[in-house]
């Protein structure tokens, strides 16, 4: 069965299923969003069946509320559980210090509410997001619809004087259309390369009219489990210090991979 998985769908499925076992009964737990966190939120919706577990869950987007609910996952709003004990999410890009790019599903405004109002953020990626300096991704930018290309040529203007190697920005798209997010804004990806000041382009860009919020998570993740197409996983505690290493069976979740290629 997990012959029919590409490398990376088994590396993003190991690392996701490894951190499905840090939701304990009655967390309050924020569902990031993507590829990698769906995978996670199916492994979920598998303890919940098979094993009992009673947790609510706090989506960071439509999309991931729709895919909880199916898995019957008891889903509830931020505000209704106001503080979260866990978050978990995918990432784009992360560093050796855990910070990260994030936003590539558009999600981002809502994944770094929710994750900000965790205790602990868990971050699952496989191994090819691991990056020595962030921006290679390109960095996304929640910007409201209002006057966006004035925006954009405003944060390309301010990203002359930053610690960037490139400062041209593109519009999201979703067909012919700009993309839309699930806030009613739009996306410019701005194509960095490589960024030198996280701190001070994430501020930056913060401070400027029309910007909702950047792509860049700062100090806020606390373990980042990194997957691998064979099942070993990688355990890294930035606050502890610690790296685990562990290895996963693919067959026990046969179910779960037929429920994918449906
Ligand atoms: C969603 O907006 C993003 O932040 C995702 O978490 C990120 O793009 C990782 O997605 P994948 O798990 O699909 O690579």
């Amino acid at each position: 069965m997990s012959g029919e998985l590409s490398p990376i769908d088994k590396a993003k499925f190991v690392a996701a299923k490894r951190a499905a076992d840090f939701v304990e009964d009655g967390m309050r737990v924020g569902l990031g969003t993507g590829s990698t966190a769906a995978w996670l939120v199916r492994c979920l919706g598998e303890m919940i069946r098979e094993q009992g577990l009673r947790f609510k869950g706090v989506p960071t987007s439509a999309r991931t509320a729709q895919l909880a609910r199916e898995v019957g996952i008891e889903v509830v709003s931020l505000d209704d559980a106001r503080w979260l004990d866990l978050t978990i999410d995918g990432a784009d890009e992360f560093d050796g210090d855990l910070n990260l790019i994030k936003g590539g599903g558009g999600a981002l405004l809502q994944e770094k509410i929710v994750a900000t109002a965790s205790d602990q953020m868990v971050v699952i990626a496989d191994i090819g997001k691991e990056v020595e300096t962030l921006g290679a991704f390109p960095l996304p930018v929640e910007v409201i619809p209002f006057g966006w290309r004035t925006t954009q040529a405003l944060i390309e203007e301010t990203l002359i004087s930053m610690d960037v190697l490139g400062r041209s920005s593109t519009l999201r798209m979703n067909g012919s259309a700009p993309f839309v997010t699930d806030e009613g804004n739009h996306i410019l990806d701005l194509h960095l390369n490589r960024i030198g000041n996280l701190r001070q382009l994430a501020l930056v860009l913060n401070q400027m009219p029309g910007v909702v919020e950047n792509g860049l998570f700062i100090d806020i993740c606390d373990t980042v489990i990194i997957g691998f197409g064979d099942g070993r996983v990688e355990l890294r505690d930035i606050n502890e210090g610690t790296i685990e290493h562990d290895r996963l069976d693919f067959v026990e979740s046969d179910n779960l991979f037929t429920d994918l290629a449906e």
